[in-house]
């Protein structure tokens, strides 16, 4: 079934449940922490964050090295928990869960995309893709067959049978976000997913990125670089642990030139 988007194109109504939810927004954060022990320091890699991002949002974060990006990624997508704070989830506290129900929270409602792509190399294609369903149980013609839709949905149908190293960089990561869409998410997280790739290729992963958030999906993509953060709704900047700024792209861009 297609519904009309935003831009009046059409997409997969039944792609993405992400519109679909309750009233609550999909996250809600509030002073969020995570401190890590390394010797006798204690590093606040999250010193109290707090934020909300809507259903079908595209959130961009930014921010220099070490500003906590990753471990604020790693908390949302359920990796890592965080050890002060609030963390709801698309309506559930998971940010008191244990970790058998974080990793199921994980495999239903989280997609994940890295910025060397993560691929196992002895795969093809459509075995990376169809990991994820082997792990939720799905039996093996619907695994193939998803596998192969959702290789065609990010415009690889011709490219099932080949391994990693037998595909371009950006090809490879429209691998892993076929692979990441493929158990029907909630939210994508990206951390650096064009941070290996060309200009030319980044321009074609966001562009792909931007299609599937028009379709309903919700983003959060750490980049930093200001024409990739052009393509989110929204930027966070992030400042030693702290949430610095929260401004839509062109704004941010103007302020994240250093004082
Ligand atoms: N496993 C860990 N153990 C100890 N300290 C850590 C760990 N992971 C991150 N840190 C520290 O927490 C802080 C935030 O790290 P984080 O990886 O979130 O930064 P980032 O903003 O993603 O940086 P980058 O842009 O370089 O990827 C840093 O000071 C880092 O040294
Ligand atoms: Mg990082």
């Amino acid at each position: 079934m297609l519904r009309p988007n935003r831009r009046g194109g059409a997409v997969a109504a039944s792609a993405f449940p992400s519109d679909l939810g309750g009233g609550e927004p999909l996250i809600v954060v509030r002073d969020l922490r995570r401190t890590y022990a390394v010797g006798p320091d204690r590093v606040a890699a999250l010193a109290g964050v707090s934020v909300t991002v809507e259903r079908g949002a595209f959130i961009a974060v930014m921010g220099p090295s070490g500003s906590g990006k990753s471990t604020f990624m790693n908390v949302l997508g359920c990796l890592d928990r965080p050890d002060g704070g609030e963390y709801r989830l698309d309506g559930e506290d998971v940010g008191h869960a244990d970790p058998d129900s974080l990793a199921a929270v994980r495999n239903r409602k989280i997609g994940f995309v890295f910025q060397s792509f993560h691929l196992l190399p002895r795969l093809t294609a459509r075995a990376n893709v169809e990991l994820p369903m082997v792990y939720g149980g799905i039996p093996r013609a619907e695994r193939v067959r998803r596998a192969a839709a959702a290789l065609e949905a990010v415009g690889l149908g011709d490219r099932w049978h080949h391994r990693p190293a037998q595909l371009s960089g950006g090809q490879q990561q429209r691998v892993a976000i076929a692979r990441a869409l493929v158990n029907r998410p909630l939210l994508l997280l990206a951390d650096e997913p064009t941070g290996a790739l060309d200009s030319r290729t980044t321009r074609e992963i966001m562009e792909l990125l931007r299609d599937l958030n028009r379709g309903g999906l919700t983003i959060v993509l750490v980049t930093h670089e200001a024409e990739v953060a052009a393509y989110a709704g929204r930027v966070l900047t992030f400042r030693d642990g702290r949430l610095a700024g929260d401004a839509p792209p062109a704004d941010a861009a103007g302020a994240a030139v250093p004082g």
